[in-house]
C-alpha cells in the first residue's frame, strides 16, 4: 500500500559540467522531474527539487586538457550555460547548485570522514595503471582500450560506451594512456573502498522485495547487479581535480566523483534551506531520484549503501529512470556533436519552450529507447498543439469576445451532452493523477491534452456559431462550459507546458488555480471579463525544420570525413618517372557544358604554352561561371583523348574530399601561366 508522505524531495541527476545539455538529458531526466515537481507543487505539497552541476571527475579534466584551459574554466563555462538554459526552459529547480561550492566540499568531506571514523571503509593497496611519461595514475577515463565484452575500440577504464558495460581498467584489452598514448605500467597505490558486499542483504530486501513496483528496467538492472555479487568499490582516486580525501597521508588523492556527486543532492538541499535535515532524515519524506539509465547502479546500489553506512539518511522511494533518446535514428553523441543542444534550440526557436517540453514528454523513452525526429516535432506542433490545444482555446476566447464583449456568459440549464462532457473531465483527472504519481508521464500528457480534445469536440458538436442564430440563450451555456474547460486546461497542462498555462491564465485574466480546482465548472464567474485572446502556438514551417536537418547533414558529413582513412600509398616511382610529368599553372578562360552530357564541361585554358581545350568530368561539381578566371594546375603532357568528338589535351588536377566534393588545386598567389610545377 502506498504510504502517505508529509513532504517530497526530488533530485535530478547532476549534469556533468563538461558540455551543454541536450534533448537526451531533457527527455530522460529533467522534463520528467519537472513535471512531477510542478504537479506536486500545484497540489500544495511540501516539495523541493534540487539539482546542480557535477563538476568533478575525469570528463572535466579531459575536456580542459583538450581545450588548453583549466578545469575550473571548463566548469564555470558549462555551469553558466546549463543553469541558464534550464531556467529558460522553465525547469523549476528550487536550487541549481554546483559541486565546486564550499558547502559541498564541506558536506562531502564530512560524509567521508564519518564513514572513515566509523570504520566503514576498507583500506587497500593495489597495483594500478600508471603512465610513466605523464607521471600520473590513470583513473577511469584516462585509460582506454578494447572492450572485453563487445570488442569495440576506445572503451574507457570505467565504461564501454558502445555496449554500455561497466568496466574496470584491468579488464581492458591493450590498455593505453589517453594522456600520452603510452602503454601503462602497474604501480602500487592506496585507496579506500566501500565494501558493497556488506550491503547486499540490505539492498536485496529493500529493492528486490520492497520495491517490486519500480520500473522494470531499473528493477532488472538492480537484480542483475545483486545476483552477480557485489564487490568493494574504491571511493578515492589519484587525481588532482576533486575534493581532497580528508585523511592524513592521502596527498594527491581525491574523492571519486561518484562518491561526491550524489552527496551534491544533500549539499544543494543544505544551501537551499536551514531545514534541510527534515528532507533527508525523516521517514515522512518521499525521496525520488530522476536519472538516466547509465546512472542506475550508482543511485540504487552505491549511494544507498553510502547512505546506510552513514546511518542518518533515508533511502529513495523510487528511482525513475528512462531509456535513451536517439536523434533521427542514431545514438546521441556529445563527441560527434550528434545532438540537439538546449541552448541552441532556445535561440533557434524563441518562444517555443513548451513545444520542446511537449514533444520530449510525448516521445520520452520511458520503457524503450525512442527517437527524436524533426519532422515528427513539426507534426506534433502543427497537428496537436496548434490544431487541437491552440485552436480550442482560441475559439472559446474569440467567440466570447465576439458575442459577449469578453464577459463570461452565465451557464443555463445543462443538456445530457453537457453533463457527459463534464463527467468525462473528472474521469481524465483521476487518470492524469494516477499516471503522474506512477511516473507514466507520456500517458499523463495524453490525459492533459484530452481536456483540449474534449473541448474541441464539444465546440465542434455544439456549433455555437450556428446555434447563435436560432437559440442565443443556449450559446451562453456552451461558451460558459467552453471557458470553464479552458480554465481547466490551464491547470492540467501546467506541469507539462507552464508557459502556455500562464498565457491562458493571462488571456482569461485570472490568477492560477490549485490542482484541487481541476474538473470544476465554476472557475470563471459569470460576468468576469476575460483578457485579450492571442495565439497559444504557431505553425512551424518546413523551412525551419529543413534548417535543422541541414545542420545535422553537415555534421554527418564532417563526422564521416573525420572517420575516413587515407588511401594507402602507391608503388614507388623514380625521380625519372616523376620528371616525365609536366604540370603547369594555367588559367581557365572559357567553360561550357557539353550538350547531352551530365558530367562533362568543355574548358578553354591558357597554359602559358598555348590556349587549348580540355574536357573535364566535373559538371556536377562546378558551374561554368564559377570556373572562369580561376587559376588551376594542369597536367599538360597527358596523351590527348576524345570525348563526344572533342579532343581533350590535358587534365585539371583536383582532390576529392571525403565528403565526395571536388576541390580545385590552386597556387596560393596569382602566378604566371606556364609556371612549372615540380
Ligand atoms: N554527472 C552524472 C552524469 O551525467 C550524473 C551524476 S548524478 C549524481 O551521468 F548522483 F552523482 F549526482
Ligand atoms: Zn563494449
Amino acid at each position: 500500500m502506498s504510504k502517505d508522505f508529509k513532504r517530497y524531495l526530488i533530485t535530478s541527476a547532476l549534469p556533468y559540467a563538461n558540455g551543454p545539455v541536450h534533448i537526451g538529458h531533457l527527455a530522460g531526466v529533467y522534463i520528467p522531474s519537472d513535471i512531477y515537481t510542478r504537479y506536486l507543487r500545484l497540489r500544495g505539497r511540501d516539495v523541493i527539487s534540487v539539482c546542480g552541476s557535477d563538476e568533478h571527475g575525469v570528463p572535466i579534466t579531459i575536456k580542459a586538457k583538450k581545450e588548453g584551459i583549466t578545469p575550473q574554466q571548463v566548469v564555470d563555462r558549462y555551469h553558466a550555460i546549463i543553469k541558464e538554459s534550464f531556467e529558460k526552459l522553465g525547469i523549476s529547480f528550487d536550487i541549481y547548485s554546483r559541486t565546486s561550492s564550499p558547502v559541498h566540499a564541506e558536506t562531502a568531506s564530512a560524509f567521508f570522514r564519518k564513514l572513515y571514523d566509523d570504520g566503514k571503509f576498507v583500506e587497500q593497496t593495489t597495483e594500478q595503471f600508471y603512465d610513466e611519461e605523464a607521471k600520473s595514475f590513470l583513473a577511469d577515463r584516462y585509460i582506454v582500450g578494447t572492450c572485453p565484452k563487445c570488442g569495440a575500440e576506445g572503451a574507457y577504464g570505467d565504461q564501454c560506451e558502445v555496449c554500455g558495460s561497466t568496466l574496470s581498467p584491468d579488464e581492458l584489452v591493450n590498455p593505453r594512456s589517453t594522456l600520452s598514448g603510452a602503454t601503462p605500467v602497474k604501480r602500487e597505490t592506496k585507496h579506500w573502498y566501500l565494501p558493497l558486499d556488506q550491503y547486499e542483504q540490505m539492498l536485496r530486501e529493500w529493492i528486490l522485495e520492497g520495491h517490486k513496483e519500480w520500473r522494470s528496467n531499473v528493477y532488472g538492472q538492480c537484480k542483475s547487479w545483486l545476483d552477480g555479487g557485489l564487490l568493494p568499490r574504491a571511493v578515492s582516486r589519484d587525481l588532482d581535480w576533486g575534493i581532497p580525501v580528508p585523511v592524513e597521508g592521502a596527498e594527491g588523492k581525491v574523492l571519486y566523483v561518484w562518491f561526491d556527486a550524489p552527496i551534491g543532492y544533500i549539499s544543494a538541499t543544505k544551501e537551499l534551506t536551514p531545514d534541510w535535515e527534515k528532507y533527508w532524515k525523516s521517514e515522512d519524506t518521499k525521496l525520488v531520484h530522476f536519472i538516466g539509465k547509465d546512472n542506475i547502479v550508482f543511485h540504487c546500489i552505491v549511494f544507498p549503501s553510502m547512505l546506510k553506512a552513514h546511518g542518518e539518511y533515508i533511502l529513495p522511494e523510487n528511482v525513475p529512470s528512462n531509456e535513451f533518446l536517439n536523434l533521427e535514428g542514431r545514438k546521441i553523441s556529445t563527441s560527434k556533436n550528434w545532438a540537439v543542444w538546449l541552448h541552441e534550440y532556445l535561440v533557434d526557436f524563441p518562444g517555443k519552450e513548451d513545444v520542446l517540453r511537449y514533444v520530449l514528454c510525448a516521445t520520452a523513452p520511458e520503457t524503450k529507447d525512442n527517437d527524436f525526429i524533426w519532422k515528427d516535432f513539426q507534426a506534433r506542433n502543427n497537428n496537436e498543439l496548434v490544431a487541437v490545444l491552440g485552436n480550442f482555446v482560441n475559439r472559446a476566447l474569440v467567440l466570447t469576445k465576439k458575442y459577449y464583449d469578453g464577459e463570461v456568459p452565465a451557464c443555463g440549464e445543462l443538456t445530457d451532452y453537457d453533463r457527459e462532457t463534464i463527467a468525462e473531465l473528472s474521469t481524465i483527472k483521476a487518470s492524469l493523477e494516477s499516471n503522474i504519481e506512477n511516473y507514466r508521464f507520456r500517458e499523463a500528457l495524453k490525459d492533459a491534452m484530452n481536456f483540449a480534445r474534449i473541448g474541441n469536440k464539444y465546440l465542434a458538436d455544439c456549433e455555437p456559431w450556428k446555434v447563435i442564430k436560432s437559440d442565443a440563450e443556449r450559446v451562453k451555456t456552451i461558451l460558459n462550459i467552453a471557458l470553464q474547460i479552458t480554465a481547466n486546461i490551464a491547470i492540467a497542462i501546467e506541469p507539462f507546458m507552464p508557459f502556455s498555462a500562464s498565457k491562458i491564465l493571462k488571456m482569461l485574466d485570472c490568477e492560477a488555480f490549485g490542482w484541487e480546482s481541476l474538473g470544476a465548472m465554476d472557475l470563471l464567474a459569470a460576468g468576469h471579463k476575460i483578457g485579450e485572446p492571442s495565439l497559444l502556438f504557431e505553425k512551424i514551417e518546413d523551412a525551419e525544420i529543413q534548417k535543422q536537418l541541414d545542420r545535422l547533414d553537415a555534421i554527418e558529413k564532417q563526422n564521416k570525413a573525420a572517420e575516413v582513412k587515407a588511401e594507402p600509398q602507391k608503388a614507388e616511382c623514380s625521380f625519372d618517372d616523376f620528371q616525365k610529368i609536366d604540370i603547369r599553372v594555367s588559367t581557365i578562360l572559357e567553360a561550357e557544358k557539353l550538350p547531352k552530357t551530365k558530367k562533362l564541361l568543355k574548358l578553354t585554358v591558357d597554359t602559358g604554352i598555348d590556349k587549348r581545350t580540355i574536357v573535364s568530368g566535373i559538371a556536377e561539381h562546378f558551374s561554368p561561371e564559377e570556373l572562369i578566371g580561376k587559376q588551376v594546375l594542369v597536367l599538360v603532357n597527358l596523351a590527348p583523348r576524345d570525348f563526344k568528338g572533342i579532343t581533350s589535351q590535358g587534365m585539371i588536377l583536383m582532390a576529392e574530399d571525403a565528403t565526395g566534393e571536388l576541390r580545385l588545386l590552386q597556387p596560393d598567389k596569382k602566378t604566371n601561366n606556364g609556371a612549372v610545377v615540380g
